[in-house]
């Protein structure tokens, strides 16, 4: 089964992306570069929406968002963004691949190659969700891979089975609250290094935090690109609605983990948790996420 989870330096990381028990991306000699961008995220978190509006505002110069023939009309976001834990065998990828390279991970940020992290190391964006909407996300995602075709995504089969493991730290990348943890300590120390998003706040502004997202990749847009409504352009062309329109997400295309397109998108809000846990539950799980991120500054979910 795809999703067997192994328990690697304080977090459970799923067995294929390990290689002899080291996560694969460390046998690869990765040399960052300045113009380099890495996406974080524990899964389920806004990762696909994140990877579609990087990829379109820094090319958006070989694919203007409005071009019938732009490649996210056509492609998943998860092929425009190189995965940086499974995609690569050996450092020779890498270097092959052209600037600016958009890179993608759900590593813990203590996992990530040392090159990345160092001083002068690259970029990273990191969105972080609601945990308890990240489960219903992941469950209902596993539920879909197995009727979809027949994977075995885990052993569960109730959310109370879901919600025990995550409470225990037990799903991919995590415990969750500790992977957004220590990332946001990293944007607090460097932000110029590390973005730190919630997708709970883009859902309520898409476009500042587009903006904002440029602006640290270093492609902020111009005034005369915010005059012609680029900005409102690349934000329609990675809305949900119109990501699941595409015939690419709607024919049951699968990409190369095997997992059909379709399975990344589903409602897309925030508070979709309240239809599938008790009160009791979201309270147990709020109360772990507290204790754990107590005096760091970091909460989930929109502030306003
Ligand atoms: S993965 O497997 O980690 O890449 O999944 P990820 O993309 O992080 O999470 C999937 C959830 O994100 C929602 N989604 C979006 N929201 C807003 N806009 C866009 N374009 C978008 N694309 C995906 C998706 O619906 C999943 O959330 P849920 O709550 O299950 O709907």
């Amino acid at each position: 089964p795809p999703f067997t989870l192994r328990c690697y330096a304080g977090f459970w990381l799923v067995e294929f992306m390990l290689k002899a028990g080291f996560p694969v991306i460390h046998s690869v000699v990765f040399n960052p570069r300045p113009t380099d961008v890495l996406l974080a995220s524990y899964p389920k978190s806004g990762t696909t929406w994140l990877k579609a509006l990087s990829f379109a505002a820094l090319r958006r110069s070989d694919h203007p968002p409005l071009a019938v023939d732009h490649p996210l009309r056509h492609r998943s976001p998860h092929d425009c963004v190189r995965f940086i834990e499974a995609e690569f065998d050996t450092g020779d990828e890498f270097e092959a691949f052209p600037s600016p390279r958009l890179l993608a991970t759900h590593l813990p940020y203590t996992l990530l190659p040392e090159a990345i992290t160092a001083s002068a190391g690259c970029r990273v964006v990191y969105i972080c969700r609601d945990p308890k909407d990240a489960l219903v996300s992941y469950w209902h995602f596993t539920n879909k891979m197995s009727q979809g075709f027949g994977v075995d995504a885990g052993s569960f089969t109730t959310i109370q089975d879901a919600f025990e493991l995550f409470c225990q730290g037990r799903s991919p990348a995590g415990p969750q609250w500790q992977h957004a943890l220590r990332y946001w300590e990293e944007s607090v120390k460097r932000p110029d290094k590390v973005l730190f998003l919630k997708y709970e706040e883009m859902l309520l502004d898409p476009e500042s935090h587009l903006r904002k997202l440029a602006e640290f990749m270093g492609c902020g847009f111009s005034s005369e690109e915010e005059e012609s409504g680029v900005v409102s352009a690349i934000v329609d062309l990675c809305s949900l609605g119109k990501m699941k329109d595409l015939e690419v997400n709607r024919n049951g295309s699968a990409n190369l983990f095997g997992i059909k397109n379709e399975c990344y998108l589903r409602k897309g809000v925030a508070g979709d948790w309240s239809n599938h846990m008790t009160p009791e539950m979201a309270e147990r799980l709020d109360k772990i996420v507290e204790d754990a991120l107590q005096g760091s500054g970091l909460t989930f979910g929109s502030s306003s």
